[in-house]
């Protein structure tokens, strides 16, 4: 059960499942989440920095053992962005915090970047706090030294390409089993590919986003289902003004 106030503030009960993959993202009507072809801190702008958008990711953070995001999205969000509950919604911190002491966490949840290139800025706030950055060979060797000390660079793949199964693996052998990925949709594509998200939280915002080559996209991007689309079950629906808060869950992921 969440502690009250958040439950008020959702307006109902939330759990999360021990053991779990769950992304969260904000759509334009049009199905936009990325745009200037996802060097924009999209998601603040396609929600209108909504204040009912931002509980919810505080509250997912909440749930989560660690976040999960491609650098993409760290370098799109810009240099002051954090991926902790507080951060998103400081007036429910307390609360929040009251959450993780039911599940038996400490602190905030494990920020994990993935990275082929490395190419992140050490100023980084996000940076500054015991992030794991799982990256390349090559770009582990550039990194070290650049990065501050507190942040943690681990080499796992000599291609430029970490397999996603392995990153997945990864977080769970260091014991983080309830994963929030808050990446964009390259790195959720091939969660989807993949088979490897359970649940989905998506906010459809009141806005048209419109679309010109391809500077805008949608959830997934890079991969393509064609005639055989991932089936998904939508298991509730909210509203709060115009915008919708929508869950669904993939019983197949492995
Ligand atoms: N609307 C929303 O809710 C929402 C949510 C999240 C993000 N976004 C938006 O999405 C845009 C960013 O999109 P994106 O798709 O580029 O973000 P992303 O998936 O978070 O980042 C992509 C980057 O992650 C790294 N990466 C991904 N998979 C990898 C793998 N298997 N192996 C090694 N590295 C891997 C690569 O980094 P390197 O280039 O460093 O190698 C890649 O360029 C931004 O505009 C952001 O605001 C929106």
């Amino acid at each position: 059960m969440l502690p009250p106030a958040l439950a008020e503030l959702y307006d109902g009960d939330l759990w999360i499942a021990d053991a779990c993959v769950y992304a969260n993202f904000v759509s334009s009507i049009d199905g936009i989440v990325a745009l200037e072809g996802g060097t924009a801190p999209s998601g603040g702008i396609i929600s209108g920095r909504n204040e009912a958008d931002r509980f919810v990711m505080g509250l997912l953070r909440a749930f989560a053992d660690a976040v999960l995001v491609g650098a993409g999205t760290v370098r799109a969000e810009g240099g002051r962005a954090l991926w902790t509950p507080d951060y998103i919604f400081p007036a429910a911190a307390a609360s929040f915090s009251a959450l993780r002491q039911t599940l038996k966490r400490d602190g905030a949840p494990r920020l994990v970047i993935v990275s082929a290139r490395g190419e992140l800025d050490p100023s980084s706030r996000a940076l500054q706090d015991g992030a794991l950055v799982l990256t390349t060979v090559n770009a582990a060797a550039r990194l070290r030294g650049r990065l501050p000390n507190v942040t943690e660079i681990r080499a796992v793949s000599d291609t430029d390409r970490i397999d996603l199964q392995q990153i997945l693996d990864l977080l769970e052998a260091d014991g983080h089993h309830r994963i929030l990925t808050e990446g964009g949709p390259r790195l959720f594509g091939q969660m989807v590919a993949n088979d490897r998200v359970d649940e989905l939280f998506l906010t459809v915002s009141p806005v048209l986003a419109g679309q010109k080559g391809d500077r805008s996209f949608g959830l997934v991007h890079g991969v393509d289902f064609g005639r055989e689309p991932k089936q998904g079950r939508l298991v509730s629906v909210r509203r709060q003004g115009s915008h919708l808060f929508l869950r669904y869950r993939w019983e197949a992921a492995a």
